[in-house]
Parts: structure tokens; C-alpha cells; sequence
């Protein structure tokens, strides 16, 4: 059980790309974490988190499920597995009597994400999701602003995420979450993240939910005439193709290859080609099994009478966002910072704009914008804090954004506006 004071002991249950940035952050820490154990059916990745947390007597396991019946009783148990996995391995982590830190999304189905928030209540466990946009510089700057009174009431909120062409094709296309019915749908798999910034932004409840989209270009009748199964077979549109895989050897090397190919630090050239000649990553983008979309947008309602959109697209980079006040606008993001040197500009409906720069701890607005830096900061005093105090993104803060993309993908799917509450009842009398 959690000592009252000293480092968090913390185990890990999938030991990849997200397990790493973590342990990494957290190692820098030893006053508050130690990094007790990994479980990973890939034993290079469990090594790597066992480097990371520099210690003698790391447990190293092949298997989440060895791992919690090891009775080691970590005080926190990260589950970062893949989105299908994360329910299981975060029910029984609550039953080995850990606290939980969870990789979004909570779980890929309603019954499963309303099972969590029941036993985390139930058994006095605290679970906290791994929403970093939350911890982000930029988006608690939105927030204070917010908050202050300044824009008047909230009227609208307009929300973007520009996923980017090559991070599309590396993650939804070839990647974990190309096929939804393996992972989980677009809106849940990527955009829970900002499904969960505009409910906590709106600070309150989404009542009904209108949602299109499709995937258009990643398909088979989309690739150009003669371009083989692989990028490694020689394609003729291979010089034009902004897809072409043989850029993991390139400029797309550094930022992309490391999250996929464990060896991506020494390998070489012909060492990784050979690797994409099987590998899920070397196919050509328009014949791969895909069904994420590519765009969708959403029309919300929220209570009070606040109205909301957001677009996905493929086809730009990064997020920017638009709130509507009674006496202002607040217009930030990516496109803002590259275009007009602020994160963020308030326009007040009387009077002259005023201009917002936020720093991150680590520098980088693009990355997560200090978020994974400030979640595994925040990650010890919400482990930490006297029973009862509400988590800043904990389980029950969390749950209804999670259901604002469920509801949303119903929406895109069935063609009809969808209502949250009776979808709560339904699905929950379901379970
Ligand atoms: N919070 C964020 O901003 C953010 C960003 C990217 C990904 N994610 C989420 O994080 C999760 C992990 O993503 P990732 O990119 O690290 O994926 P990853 O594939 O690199 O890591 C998942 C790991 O789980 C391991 N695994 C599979 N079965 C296991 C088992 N039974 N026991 C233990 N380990 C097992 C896999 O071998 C793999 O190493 C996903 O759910 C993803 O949606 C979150």
C-alpha cells in the first residue's frame, strides 16, 4: 500500500513507445517515483523501461497478468498496452488494489468505460487518464482565461485537430488504429483527446451530438496505377508520393521510426528497408486494411445551450481553437503560433486584442505542449492527495468525453443525432 510520504512505486503493463516517454519523465524524479517493474511480451521493451528506471531489482515479466499476480502491490500501475487491452489490464490492476495511471482512451466500448469508473468508485482506487493535453502549457492558459469571466458567457467553442498527412498514414493508416474494430474508432482513438479539452473547457455536461465523416483517400481506388503492395517494390509514383516508406530511412527516421521498430537507434539503411519489406509500416497507404477515417466533424449541444463543433483532418497539422464569448473571442493553436507569433489572441468585442505566449516545461509546444512532462508531475500529487479530493484527470472527470465520442461515432454511423443521457442508460442497462 502507498506510503504517506516518499516515491510512488510504480509498475508498468505494456513497456512501448508511451510506457518509455513516461518512465523517462518519471526517472528524473527518484524522491517521487520508482520504477518497480515491466510487463511486455517483447522483452527489448521491458529491458528499456528496466534501463530507464535504474534500478537493481526491477521485475522484468512478459505479461501484464504475471505482473499483477506477482504480489508485488505497486502504488501505481501504468497500463499503456494497446487501446483494446487497456480494460482488462486496468480491472485488474484495480483488483490487485493499485492505483491506476491509464493510457486514454479508457476503454473502447461504453459498458467498459462505465465497468472502470464503477470499480475505481468501488474499491476506493484512484484512476487517472492519461489526458496530458489537460497538463499542457497552452490549454491551461485557454482554461485560466476561460475561467477569469473575460470572454463573458461561452456561447460556442470551434475546435480543430489537423492530425497531419504522414502522422495519418504512420498511425491510421499502416499503423495500431488503422482498423477500428481492432483498436477503436478515429473519434475515440485520437480525438478523445479533444472530445475531453472541449467538455472540460465548456464545463459542463454535452446533451446531443450530430457527427459525418468517411475515409476517402487511403483507399485502393486511390493509389496511383502500378504501385506495387510495398514502397520496397519498387513503385513508380514513388518520387511524388509524399507516403513513400522509404522516408523512415530519411528525413521521417527520427521523429517516427523509434515509436515502431525497436532497433530504430542502430539500425541502418539496408537493416531498416529489409525490416519494411514486412513490416506494417512498409505498405503502399492506399493498399493497406484501413477504416479510420480521414475527416469527420461533430455539431454539439451542451447544457445551458452552448454550442460546439470539431473537425479531424488528416490534412493539417496540429490543433487551433475559437471560443465565443458574450465579450470576447479567444482564437489560439498551431496555425496561430506559425502564422502570428501568439498562441493565443484575445479580441474582446470592444477595445484591442490582447496577445498570449505560454511557455511548456520542456519547451515544446508541439509535443504535447509540456503535457506529458506536466501529467507525470501532476501524476504524484494526484496519487497522493487526501481521499476525496477531485482528480484533475481522474476517472470521473474523464468518463463523459469518452462518451461524447461514442456517441459521436453512433451519429457518423447511423446518420442520426444522437442523445448522450439515453445513450448512458441504454448501454449502461446493456452491461
Ligand atoms: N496520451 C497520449 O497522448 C497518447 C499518445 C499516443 C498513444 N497513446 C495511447 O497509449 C497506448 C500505448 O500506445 P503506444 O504508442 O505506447 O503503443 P506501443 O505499441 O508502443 O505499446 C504498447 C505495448 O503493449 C505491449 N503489450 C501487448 N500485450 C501486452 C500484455 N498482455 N501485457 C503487457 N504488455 C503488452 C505491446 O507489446 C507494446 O509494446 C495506446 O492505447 C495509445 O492509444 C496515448
Amino acid at each position: 500500500m502507498m506510503a504517506e510520504t516518499g516515491p510512488l512505486r510504480v509498475a508498468c503493463i505494456g513497456c512501448g513507445s508511451r510506457a518509455q516517454t513516461y518512465t523517462t519523465l518519471a526517472a528524473k524524479r527518484p524522491d517521487r517515483f520508482q520504477i518497480v517493474a515491466g510487463a511486455d511480451p517483447v522483452a527489448a521493451r521491458v529491458e528499456k523501461v528496466r534501463r530507464i528506471s535504474g534500478r537493481a531489482d526491477f521485475r522484468c515479466f512478459a505479461d501484464g497478468a504475471e505482473l499483477l499476480a506477482a504480489g508485488l502491490a505497486p502504488d501505481v500501475v501504468l497500463v499503456a498496452t494497446q487501446d483494446n487491452d487497456h480494460h482488462g489490464h486496468c480491472v485488474g490492476a484495480l483488483r490487485a488494489c493499485s492505483h491506476v495511471l491509464l493510457e486514454k482512451p479508457i476503454a473502447t466500448r461504453v459498458a467498459d468505460v462505465l465497468e472502470i469508473e464503477r470499480l475505481a468508485r468501488e474499491s476506493g482506487r484512484r484512476v487517472m487518464v492519461c489526458f496530458v493535453l489537460r497538463f499542457a502549457a497552452f490549454y491551461r492558459k485557454v482554461r485560466q482565461i476561460v475561467q477569469s469571466g473575460a470572454l463573458g458567457d461561452l456561447v460556442s467553442i470551434q475546435a480543430n485537430e489537423g492530425v497531419m498527412p504522414w502522422h495519418q498514414a504512420h498511425s491510421f493508416v499502416r499503423g495500431h488504429w488503422a482498423v477500428t474494430g481492432t483498436s477503436s474508432p478515429m473519434i475515440i482513438s485520437k480525438c478523445c483527446h479533444d472530445m475531453d479539452i472541449v467538455h472540460w473547457l465548456a464545463g459542463r455536461r454535452c446533451r446531443r451530438v450530430a457527427s459525418f465523416g468517411s475515409l476517402d483517400v487511403f483507399r485502393r481506388e486511390r493509389a496511383p496505377a502500378g504501385a506495387p503492395a510495398r514502397c520496397t517494390d519498387g513503385c513508380p509514383a514513388a518520387d511524388g508520393c509524399a507516403f513513400n516508406a522509404l522516408r523512415y530511412t530519411t528525413d521521417m527516421r527520427a521523429g517516427w521510426l523509434p515509436m515502431v521498430y525497436d532497433r530504430a537507434a542502430e539500425a541502418g539503411t539496408d537493416e531498416i528497408v529489409a525490416w519494411l519489406r514486412t513490416s506494417p509500416w512498409g505498405r503502399c497507404v492506399y493498399r493497406c486494411d484501413n477504416d479510420a477515417v480521414d475527416r469527420q466533424v461533430l455539431a454539439l449541444e451542451f447544457e445551458g445551450g452552448l454550442t460546439g463543433t470539431f473537425t479531424m483532418t488528416a490534412f493539417e497539422s496540429g490543433r487551433h481553437l475559437e471560443i465565443y464569448g458574450t465579450r470576447g473571442v479567444l482564437k489560439g493553436g498551431e496555425t496561430y503560433r506559425k502564422h502570428f507569433g501568439a498562441h493565443l489572441v484575445f479580441f474582446p468585442h470592444e477595445g484591442p486584442p490582447v496577445r498570449y505566449s505560454v511557455q511548456s516545461a520542456d519547451g515544446g509546444y508541439e509535443l504535447h505542449g509540456g503535457g506529458d512532462a506536466g501529467l507525470v508531475d501532476a501524476l504524484y500529487h494526484e496519487m497522493t492527495c487526501p481521499p476525496g479530493t477531485p482528480l484533475e484527470a481522474g476517472i470521473d472527470a474523464t468518463v463523459h468525453s469518452h462518451m461524447i465520442g461514442f456517441a459521436a461515432e453512433e451519429s457518423r454511423t447511423s446518420g442520426r443525432i444522437v442523445d448522450i443521457e439515453a445513450m448512458y442508460r441504454r448501454d449502461a442497462a446493456a452491461s
